[in-house]
């Protein structure tokens, strides 16, 4: 049987941090994400990770964390970098760990949220809508198949997203889970 947690699945500014950081909140659960725990345990910036150590290495630290959590995870919101399903191993991970919600977000929403970051080192220098596109291309089907749920959020209140997944204000999972 799957852990009761939730897992966030997404392209990068798709909102899996503050939706689940809100959705935690307002359903008594607890809340993770893989990138504040990696910049925690490095005690440095995802940026200055892939800078000085490269992304391969970044990689492999996100396969040990969702590894970590398998043991120490229940009813939790859980929220993953965006290209941590890209590895098999990964989704194979995932799917012990929880249910993957995929939150599905246009290119245009996208963009308009992303053209300001700064702290995203895949998405540095050049044209922001190549790299999404490019992006996008190779990742949207691992998004669809590493999902139990997809859910579309362009113009979605978080209200109407915690609807889709079931999760009732102050009710945690609960009897819930089978819902998703
Ligand atoms: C990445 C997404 C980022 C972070 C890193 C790489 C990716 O997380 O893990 O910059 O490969 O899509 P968010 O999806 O939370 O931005």
């Amino acid at each position: 049987m799957k852990s009761n947690n939730i897992i966030l699945i997404g392209f990068m500014g798709c909102g899996k941090t503050t939706f689940g950081k809100w959705i935690a909140a307002y359903s008594h659960m607890e809340f993770a994400d893989t990138d504040e725990i990696i910049e925690g345990k490095e005690g440095r910036s995802i940026s200055d990770i892939f800078s000085s150590d490269g992304e391969e290495y970044f990689r492999s630290l996100e396969t040990l964390v969702i590894e970590d959590m398998i043991g120490s995870c229940r009813n939790t919101i859980i929220s993953v970098g965006g290209g941590l399903p890209v590895r098999e191993i990964n989704r194979q991970l995932l799917k012990k760990l929880g249910t993957c919600v995929y939150l599905r977000t246009s290119k245009e929403e996208l963009v308009r949220r992303l053209r300001q970051d700064t702290t995203r080192p895949l998405l540095k220098g050049g044209s922001l809508e190549k790299k999404i596109d490019e992006l996008m291309a190779a990742r949207e089907n691992i998004y669809q198949d590493a999902s139990d749920l997809v859910l579309d959020t362009d113009g979605m209140s978080m209200e109407a997203m915690a609807a889709e997944l079931g999760l009732c204000k102050d009710e945690g999972l609960g009897e819930r889970h089978n819902h998703i």
